[in-house]
């Protein structure tokens, strides 16, 4: 009856077996929809009327938009986030995973959560973000279940390099592990890069509608890969989030169809804008460096001159009590000396905020000397 392996057997057997439209079933167990006509005025029914169901529909948005053979490449999600979580479960609970620095910090703290073992590998700012092959392969010695890493990376916009993630598909095979790459930042890149998905079937992509497009709200996400990857997440989903809210799925779908790439168009020329601007101010002070992110419109800005760097945690909390500037200290990426910075903001604002900036920064320097 039912699947012993299934994470949440009892689940698994009621999708097969339940059906929400069966006027004599006593096996539903709540109840059943209300009519639309019941719900408060001016709210719509959460769950699209007709047509064919959410599911399937986003299924095929995200596999056209993403070039893959069908919908059964792909996996629905809650934003990123829960795209990650899903892969980190059914990949790695209680097993071993590498994740690069800096990292977005819910990676290697996902890897905590689900009492995996978590070691990291170095992504190297003077060899412009390369990873760093030495601590690839001390990270990984004693085996690994799950490779992790951003493209675009984050917190510093660099695109991932086709070598190294051959090198991590290489350490992938040796051990039987798996690759997972976010790619939430990827539609950025002017290279309009394929996802990396279609460079090896143990590779996993997870992306969603969140930060390239701003349609946070929505929580469309996607994990995609080779369906005997994606079978594994189809698993645990039913432990995890037994379903997803459908009516934000048929609208990211419409999105997806219709208008994603205008709306990237657009980002993109602003952010490069927005990028030159923030790289003209970096190089007009001696206490500031980076790299300009390929696309992105965030970056990391490493503080303090040679040999003096300044704590990003300090100048973090002077620019906003003495210039009301929101920055993210470093620390948060593993860097301290570093600030991280997002600066989509209109010309004349981003001028001004990197100008407060400058002055927290000459605050901060003066205080040392
Ligand atoms: C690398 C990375 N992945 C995922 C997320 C979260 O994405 P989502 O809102 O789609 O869950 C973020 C948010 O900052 C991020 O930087």
């Amino acid at each position: 009856m039912a699947a012993d392996a299934a994470p949440f057997p009892y689940l698994r057997w009621a999708r097969a077996h339940l059906d929400p439209h069966d006027e004599s079933s006593l096996g539903l167990s709540g109840r059943r929809r209300p009519p639309a006509e019941d719900l408060p005025a001016g709210i719509r029914p959460p769950w699209p009327p007709d047509g064919p169901d959410a599911y399937t529909l986003w299924r095929e948005a995200v596999a056209a938009h993403e070039g893959l053979p069908g919908p059964e490449w792909v996996h629905p999600s809650v934003g990123t986030s829960q795209g990650n979580f899903v892969a980190y479960v059914a990949f790695a609970r209680g097993g071993k995973i590498a994740v690069e620095t800096p990292a977005y910090e819910s990676l290697p703290c996902m890897g905590k959560a689900i009492a995996a073992e978590v070691g990291t590998f170095t992504r190297v700012p003077e060899r412009g973000w390369r990873l760093d092959p030495a601590s690839l392969e001390e990270a990984t010695q004693d085996g690994v279940d799950l490779l992790v890493l951003t493209d675009l990376h984050n917190p510093s916009g660099q695109r991932l390099a086709d070598e190294d993630l051959d090198l991590l598909v290489q350490v992938a095979e040796a051990h039987d592990a798996v690759v997972l790459v976010d790619e939430v930042y990827r539609a950025l890149d002017p290279l309009d890069r394929p996802t990396a998905v279609h460079r090896h079937p143990r590779i996993l992509a997870t992306n969603s509608l969140t930060k390239c497009y701003g349609l946070w709200d929505l929580r469309a996400g996607w994990v995609i890969g080779h369906p005997s990857l994606i079978e594994k997440l189809d698993e645990w989903e039913d432990l995890i989030v037994p379903s997803i809210p459908p009516a934000p799925m048929v609208d990211a779908a419409t999105f997806l169809r219709t208008s994603a790439r205008r709306h990237l168009e657009a980002t993109r020329a602003e952010a490069a804008r927005r990028t030159a601007q923030v790289d003209a101010w970096v190089q007009g002070r001696d206490d500031v460096h980076w790299t300009p992110p390929v696309g992105a419109f965030t970056g990391l800005l490493f503080l303090g001159r040679a040999g003096a760097p300044l704590d990003g945690d300090i100048v973090a909390a002077r620019a906003w009590e003495s210039e009301g500037i929101r920055v993210v200290p470093g620390s948060f990426f593993q860097v301290p000396p570093a600030l991280r910075v997002s600066y989509l903001l209109e010309e004349a604002a981003l001028d001004k905020a990197l100008q407060g900036l400058g002055r927290a920064l000459d605050a901060v320097s003066q205080d040392k000397d």
